[in-house]
């Protein structure tokens, strides 16, 4: 069978890899006011306008902004009408995210080899037309109401896809400097991210690299458990969170309470220079949680040396943590909307390819503060 891969070792892999993931292609996030989240999305976060699909361009029910920056693609979508799904899963969930859109050399094979592995079908292939060439598109659930589409644009010179014409603005501002999606996590119910794990093993050939539990992801009352599953080439990265017993909620139950449900608790965002993006989210009015100023005492002790100027980290509140292979920085977003749901990640890696577990104490507990005040805890 003829292979695109350009080094032989690629080819050995898409051999025995029966769903090749060229990345995430997108995130849509269902929303109350798409006009207004993307116009929040680009002047918090640095994101371009890209594309726009509405009732101009022959979609009656609903309106969605694509805005990108570097890779990373954001698409808000919003129902016209009452009697609709996505006004529906608004109306339940609160804004959230509602696909993680993955690229696919084939989105018709990768539906067929989800579906008959077990996945429960969301959409049949389409072939989507326009001037600017074709994009196929199918899609299967994951865990709540979320989806992963599979997205196979190949054929396709325009701005987003078929049905969406290039939206042009006279506000852009610049970009921070995020790249791409590093990790997108979701939170699902007590005693179901098992099942969760087996189904990204099962149906989608991913393999679990790392597995926190209670013991790890714990301070005095918040704990919860976690186990990332990757795709064979790295490029996909799914950690599930369920909640653990501990003296009061768990942050993961406090989710499912706000979300009704199962869904996606936070999507990280690469960097290559976290000072300088978390400097310009924070002056562009991104709000993120704040660990002691006591967590920079022993910093270096902890982490060895690394090439940033701690007093910088330290101000901007950006955390440290380091594996076997080299070390990350990381901060965390509070909620971007008023539900206690979804918050982003903003990370740079320098080597390490974890998640920064020697910061979940630091950080839960923050996380315990907010859930305090809102009195959640
Ligand atoms: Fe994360």
């Amino acid at each position: 069978m003829p292979q695109t891969a350009t080094a032989p070792t690629s080819t050995a892999i898409q051999q025995t890899d029966f769903l090749p993931l060229e990345g995430t292609d997108y995130v849509e996030f269902y929303v109350g006011n798409a006009k207004q989240a993307a116009h929040f999305y680009k002047t918090a976060f640095g994101f371009q306008s890209l594309a726009y699909s509405g009732p101009e361009t022959g979609v009656k029910d609903k309106v969605s902004y694509a805005i990108r920056q570097n890779k990373l693609t954001f698409v808000f979508t919003t129902a016209l009408r009452n009697n609709s799904t996505i006004a529906q899963h608004v109306h339940v969930h609160g804004d959230g995210v509602k696909m993680l859109a993955l690229r696919v050399p084939d989105a018709s094979s990768a539906r067929h080899e989800t579906t008959t592995r077990g996945a429960e079908s969301f959409l049949e292939p389409v072939t989507l037309k326009d001037e600017f060439g074709e994009v196929v598109m199918s899609g299967i659930r994951t865990y709540g109401e979320t989806v992963h589409l599979f997205i196979e644009r190949k054929n396709y010179k325009g701005a987003f896809m078929p049905g969406y014409r290039e939206w042009k603005t006279l506000y852009n501002p610049p970009q921070t400097g995020l790249l791409y999606v590093d990790h997108c996590v979701g939170n699902v119910g007590w005693n179901q991210m098992n099942k969760w794990v087996k189904f990204y093993q099962d149906v989608m050939g991913f393999k679990n690299i790392l597995s926190f539990d209670d013991s790890d992801i714990s301070t005095e009352y918040s704990a919860l458990m976690s186990k990332v599953m990757s795709s064979g080439n790295g490029y996909v990265k799914f950690p599930i969170n369920e909640p653990a017993e501990g003296k009061k909620k768990s942050q993961v139950e406090e989710y499912l309470d706000f979300y009704n449900g199962e869904g996606c608790q936070h999507v990280a965002l690469a960097t290559h220079d976290i000072v300088d993006t978390v400097t310009q989210l924070q002056n562009r009015g991104v709000e993120f949680l704040k660990v002691p100023t006591t967590y920079y005492d022993d910093l270096q002790q902890r982490v060895g040396k690394i090439d940033e100027d701690i007093s910088s980290l330290k101000e901007l509140g950006i955390l440290v943590d380091r594996d076997n292979e080299g070390y990350l920085l990381q901060i965390f977003t509070r909620p971007v909307e008023d539900r206690p749901t979804l918050f982003f990640e903003i990370i740079q890696r320098k080597g390490a390819k974890s998640f920064g577990k020697g910061n979940f104490k630091a950080l839960f507990e923050a996380i315990e503060r907010e859930q305090a005040a809102r009195g959640n805890l």
